[in-house]
């Protein structure tokens, strides 16, 4: 085959996909700090290439019929990083929020911001509760961990429960008290940078969900690389520990979904 025909036929397929598209997919967003190290580049010169990366893979969600996306950006844990790295996430957060406000109608997405957000500086505060405000009736859904611990987030439902006055909390009682409530459990979760692990990610949202590990450090992971998955994810027969003799995964899981 001419090479020329071999590279349009491999720009045509990786395009899009054969299935499905998950509903729901969250993405464990590693290896950015790697990827800066190997070019010689400050730690945070990798976050920004990641926060473009994540803008790509968002379109490529949407586009490919993805309602909802939950990235986890920032851990209960990173704050044992250096000051300067630190200030420079929340750096990019400030200006990703900016992104948002300008973008948000044309890419019709309702972002939530999930975790515990009080340790942020106050204008960052203000400007995800606008964010939040402002995107309220927009029909894709963009969930942006920060500050997130999945164990803390189970803490603070019992919590909430407790406080109810809930003596025996049934599992649709804590799903309905964790930060991802309105939005359900994930279908797909996505780690890249090598590591085969949830680092306290979705820990009760991720009991039915299919995972996958790539290598691919987070700012080189592309959307050819996404609808792999998701062509694979589509092959998969999802039975929730029952018996069921589809073949095909049809997407979607409704466990706490409200929306
Ligand atoms: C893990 O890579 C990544 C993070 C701690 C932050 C992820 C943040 C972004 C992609 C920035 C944009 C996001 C928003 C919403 C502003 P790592 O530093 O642990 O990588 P390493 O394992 O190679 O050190």
């Amino acid at each position: 085959m001419p090479d020329l025909f071999k590279f349009l036929k491999k720009k045509e397929k990786s395009s899009s996909f054969e299935g499905t598209a998950p509903k729901h997919v969250a993405f464990i967003l590693d290896g950015n700090g790697r990827w800066a190290q190997k070019r010689l580049l400050p730690r945070k010169a990798g976050h920004k290439a990641g926060a473009e990366t994540l803008e790509k893979i968002l379109t490529a969600c949407r586009e490919s019929g993805v309602r909802t996306a939950t990235v986890y950006a920032f851990s209960t844990e990173n704050w044992k990083r250096t000051d300067d790295e630190v200030a420079a996430l929340i750096s990019l957060l400030d200006v990703y929020l900016d992104t948002i406000l300008k973008r948000h109608e044309a890419e019709n997405t309702r972002v939530r911001f999930l975790g515990d957000n009080s340790p942020f500086p106050d204008e960052i505060r203000a400007k995800i509760k606008h964010v939040e405000d402002v995107t309220k009736e927009h029909f894709y859904n963009l969930n942006v961990c920060l500050n997130y611990g999945g164990r803390a987030e189970i803490c603070h439902a019992v919590n909430i429960l407790s406080e109810k006055g809930v003596k025996e909390a049934a599992e649709k009682d804590i799903s309905a008290e964790l930060y991802t409530a309105p939005t359900g459990d994930p279908d797909i979760i996505i780690r890249t940078g090598g590591e085969h692990r949830l680092s306290n990610f979705l820990l009760w949202q991720a009991s039915y969900a299919e995972l996958f590990f790539t290598d691919t450090l987070w700012p080189d992971f592309t959307k050819e690389e996404l609808f792999d998955i998701f062509a694979k994810f589509s092959k998969t027969n999802r039975r929730y520990g029952g018996y069921d003799d589809k073949t095909e995964n049809k997407g979607g899981i409704t466990s706490g979904v409200t929306e």
